[in-house]
């Protein structure tokens, strides 16, 4: 039997079902943000999964969470795969869950195939992937491979205040029974499997989406200081307004990054205007900024004008602009991504080439070793929403590619 055959579509569907009731929200989606309760709680239902059909677990100190299915070569580095499971605050079934997921399937589906190879199989789940509570995104796998200060990291402090430092022993409780893995212990390869999050796949009806690279990301979070005071009384001239200079500012981001062709992405997703009173004149704002191109030097220049879009319109008032995230565009390996070219062709899926408008932890393991990432489709690319969808076909299809891959990768 191959491996492609052994993986088990039912069995994937079922697991995302599963996991999707830990922090299920109302509309569909799911609330399991990065070391929360949650997602220490998903972290349990994973691990039991594994420990049933054998598989080790090893944890590091940011809480990225591997389980192994063992080769025959015990000191040969693993080929890895996986995602995240935690998700935005209105996140969908399958963000981050689809390639953890299918991690696990692919080595479920070695063990039911009885497949031996020389390399360990692995799948991990990768702390705060997403960023949305804790900044930067990526964090656990930019730790792992020293892109990414872990004493710095641990300081990272919420809108609430809380700490990622003071909330990692709740969550490196879920799994009491792993090992200690050091940051850094070495990966023979890595493949993510992902939904594409966007709507190419769907729109020509392909299967798989062979994913090239990574577009670049800058991230931004800026503070506006003015004073509070009355709404009523106080005259324009003697008004330190913290939220027109903040509206001034993104109006003119929003002016800058337009693109006819439609490749530039820029988000405003965060803006707290406080004290947040009708009557009261703001004092603060605060807000945050996500600007992406696949073209490194664009995405230099146009985030380097940050700065003094900032300090022009700010209107004398004090402001700190903090970059909490810079991420250059990367490629994957031409080995890997050839691996999984090949691979989709054997299994006669439809496909194409493309490169990720999204992040992945993919990005820092190619860092470390030969990486690259499986797209599948989603329902009309809708992701970070509740909404998300995809079809139990795709995502069978997606791990049918990953497993062949993988022990291919396994057994160089
Ligand atoms: C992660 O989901 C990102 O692309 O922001
Ligand atoms: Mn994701
Ligand atoms: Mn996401």
């Amino acid at each position: 039997m191959t491996i492609a055959n052994a993986v088990n579509e039912q069995r994937l569907w079922q697991r995302h079902m599963d996991l999707a009731k830990i922090g299920a929200t109302a509309k569909g989606g799911v609330n399991r943000q990065a070391f929360t309760p949650e997602e220490a709680e998903a972290r349990k239902l994973l691990a039991g999964w594994a420990a049933a059909r054998g598989f080790s677990c090893a944890v590091d100190d940011i809480g990225n969470l591997f389980f192994r299915r063992a080769g025959t070569d015990p000191d040969a580095a693993p080929v890895v795969t996986g995602s995240h499971i935690d998700s935005q605050p209105t996140g969908g079934k399958f963000d981050g869950a689809y390639g953890v997921l299918a991690g696990l399937e692919v080595l479920e589906a070695a063990e039911d195939a009885g497949i031996v190879t020389k390399r360990p199989l692995e799948f991990v789940a990768w702390s705060n992937e997403e960023g949305g509570r804790f900044q930067p995104a990526t964090m656990g796998s930019a730790v792992y491979t020293g892109a990414m200060n872990f004493d710095e990291m641990l300081a990272v402090i919420d809108r609430t205040g809380a700490k990622v430092g003071d909330l990692l022993p709740a969550t490196l409780a879920a799994t009491p029974g792993a090992q200690r893995r050091a940051f850094g212990t070495p990966l023979g390869a890595y493949i993510e499997a992902h939904i594409e999050q966007g709507p190419i796949l769907e729109m020509e009806d392909l299967t798989i989406g062979i994913v090239t690279g990574i577009q670049g990301c800058r991230w931004f979070a800026v503070d506006v200081e003015g004073s509070e005071a009355h709404a009523g009384t106080t005259p324009f001239s003697a008004r330190r307004d913290a939220f027109r200079a903040a509206h001034a500012i993104v109006a003119e981001l929003y002016e800058l990054t337009v693109d006819d062709k439609d490749i530039l992405r820029f988000t405003v997703g965060c803006f707290e205007v406080a004290p947040g009173s009708p009557n009261t004149v703001p004092g603060h704002v605060y807000f945050t900024l996500d600007i992406r191109h696949p073209d490194a030097a664009f995405l230099k220049e146009l985030g380097d004008k940050v700065e003094d879009v900032c300090r022009r319109n700010a209107n004398g008032l004090k402001y700190t602009l903090r970059e909490t995230y810079n991420v250059p565009p990367i490629k994957f390996d031409d080995g890997v991504v050839g691996r999984i070219r090949d691979c989709t062709k054997e299994l006669k899926l439809s496909h194409r080439d493309m490169i990720s408008g999204a992040l992945h932890d993919a990005k820092y393991m190619n860092d470390i070793c030969p990486a690259g990432m499986i797209f599948v489709p989603c329902e009309k690319g809708i992701s970070h929403n509740e909404v998300e969808a995809a079809r139990p076909a795709d995502l069978a299809a997606g791990a049918r590619v990953l497993a062949e891959a993988m022990i291919a990768l396994a057994n160089q």
